[in-house]
């Protein structure tokens, strides 16, 4: 490559759209690093970037709700009336067909950064089961394999990561020997970043030679998958569906047939599960209909008044949440990479490390950009909402402490195991405030579901107050 050339070419364009400050320290980089920054700033799409610094950045306006939002409907957790029995048998026994014929992956993201956590590392490491101590990516691994075995197939399984954990995503599943899953069905690919501006515009520096960059959202999962080639290797599998989740879900019900079911039965693109929300303020995303098309809206972006709407039942009009699992049909990732993919992107003022004029580190506000992939919801032909019961599937581990932390993900944890084996006839000890008085965690392999427990029965010894119990 002619540097000199490049560089004098690469001024200009940067000329052109005021963002010339990128190469200030040109004279005092070694040749490594003019040519690591010039490739850098050509990979940027500087006609859509100024697109961002004028929608998103610079002339920013609030999120502004359509006047026509209405609650979205949903299928109940259970059939209430003959007609859903019937159509639930039928999408049970159609998801089971799917599951059984290799045509659902599983597909977690773990590109984010985990920062309220304050765990260093990938999050998905993170130990969360209450006796073995197990991390996330164990769990998932283990219900993969256990559903692989139940249904004689191979389930193969998608993991995003970001430049930010990439390596060490790679290196946890390498050290733990892929937790016992064939390597060859475990594809672990990066998600892309986006530029971080100021607030007046300006691409930031993470040093001389590295212009500061996040990654851009779980939303950028469209295009990784098809820029990484998950989506040709899906292909050559014969998958058409994955199943979606984030990577804090330590109860993710990976593959449920009633779900897959109803939404080829619907021929929906991509569809969601919602729980009611613990009440109206409950910091989690909204299921609403805009145009007639579902949409999620962030709580942060729901008005208050909205938010405490109620029917004249006593109900909240917006009462389901989005706990981010989702089907999505391999068909609408490869329709929606065809096109130009237009997912909106969502401004985040946040302390963002850089460089300043004179080449100091400083950590000042700036701006992140980041897509949801929640926006393409809106973007699919069908899009269907099945409700689901929280304590069965929905345990995120966000914070230290407290609401959403390690400590009540592992209760819940300890809690559906209870009510597994109470359903199935198994006395569980305990407490006067009726929290289990012990700590029970039961392997993917001993159960992927309450069902599963009746025919183990006789591998489950009494259980006393404060025991340690684990099923394998
Ligand atoms: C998210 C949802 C919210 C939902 C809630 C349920 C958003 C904006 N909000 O909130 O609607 O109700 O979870 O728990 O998503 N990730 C990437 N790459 C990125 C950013 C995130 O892979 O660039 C992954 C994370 O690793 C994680 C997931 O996406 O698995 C969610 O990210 P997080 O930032 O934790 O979203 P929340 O604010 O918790």
């Amino acid at each position: 490559m002619n540097t000199r050339k490049t560089y004098e070419n690469t001024e200009k364009l940067l000329k052109t759209y005021g963002q010339q400050h990128l190469l200030s320290f040109w004279p005092e980089l070694d040749s490594a690093q003019k040519t690591a920054i010039l490739a850098q700033i050509r990979q940027l799409d500087f006609e859509k970037i100024q697109d961002w610094i004028a929608k998103y950045v610079i002339n920013y306006e609030p999120f502004a709700l359509k006047a026509d939002l209405i609650a979205a409907s949903s299928y109940a957790p259970e059939p209430v009336d003959s007609q859903n029995r019937q159509k639930y048998a039928e999408a049970v026994e159609l998801g089971k067909k799917l599951i059984s014929r290799g045509k659902v992956a599983a597909f977690v993201v773990a590109g984010g950064q985990g920062t309220r956590l304050g765990f260093d590392g990938p999050k998905g490491n993170f130990p969360i089961s209450p006796v073995k101590n197990k991390t996330l990516f164990q769990i998932f691994a283990e219900t993969i394999s256990a559903v692989s075995a139940k249904y004689q197939t191979t389930c193969p399984w998608y993991v995003m990561t970001s430049p930010l954990n990439h390596a060490e995503t790679v290196e946890v599943f390498r050290s733990n020997d892929y937790y016992g899953l064939k390597k060859e069905n475990v594809f672990i690919f990066q998600q892309g970043t986006l530029p971080n501006f100021s607030r007046d515009g300006k691409i930031l520096l993470a040093d001389k030679a590295e212009i500061a960059c996040s990654p851009d959202g779980h939303g950028g999962s469209i295009k990784a998958l098809w820029q990484s080639g998950a989506v040709e290797d899906m292909k050559k599998r014969g998958v058409e569906f994955l199943s979606y989740w984030q990577v804090d879900n330590s109860l993710i019900n990976i593959f449920d047939p009633l779900f897959i079911g109803l939404h080829v039965l619907d021929e929906a693109e991509m569809s969601s599960k919602a729980l009611i929300k613990t009440g109206p303020m409950e910091k989690i995303g909204n299921f609403c209909l805009i145009d007639g098309k579902v949409n999620v809206i962030e709580y942060s972006d729901l008005p208050d008044e909205l938010a405490k709407k109620k029917n004249p039942d006593g109900s909240y009009v917006f009462q389901l949440g989005s706990i981010a699992i989702h089907i999505i049909s391999r068909s609408f990732v490869e329709k929606l990479n065809a096109g130009v993919l237009s997912l909106p992107l969502h401004r985040a003022e946040k302390k963002i490390r850089h460089i300043d004029k004179q080449g100091n580190f400083v950590e000042s506000e700036g701006i992140k950009l980041e897509s949801f992939v929640f926006d393409a919801l809106p973007l699919a032909s069908n899009s269907i909402i099945l409700q689901t019961i929280r304590s069965e599937e929905f345990a995120p581990t966000k914070n230290a402490t407290g609401v959403d932390s390690a400590e009540s993900a592992r209760r819940m944890i300890v809690e559906r195991a209870a009510s597994w084996l109470e359903a199935a006839g198994v006395t569980v000890p305990r407490k006067k405030d009726g929290s289990p008085d012990c700590v029970l965690e039961i392997a993917p392999s001993f159960a992927l579901e309450k069902e599963d427990i009746k025919s183990k029965l006789d591998r489950i010894p009494p259980i006393k107050p404060k025991d340690k119990l684990y099923l394998e």
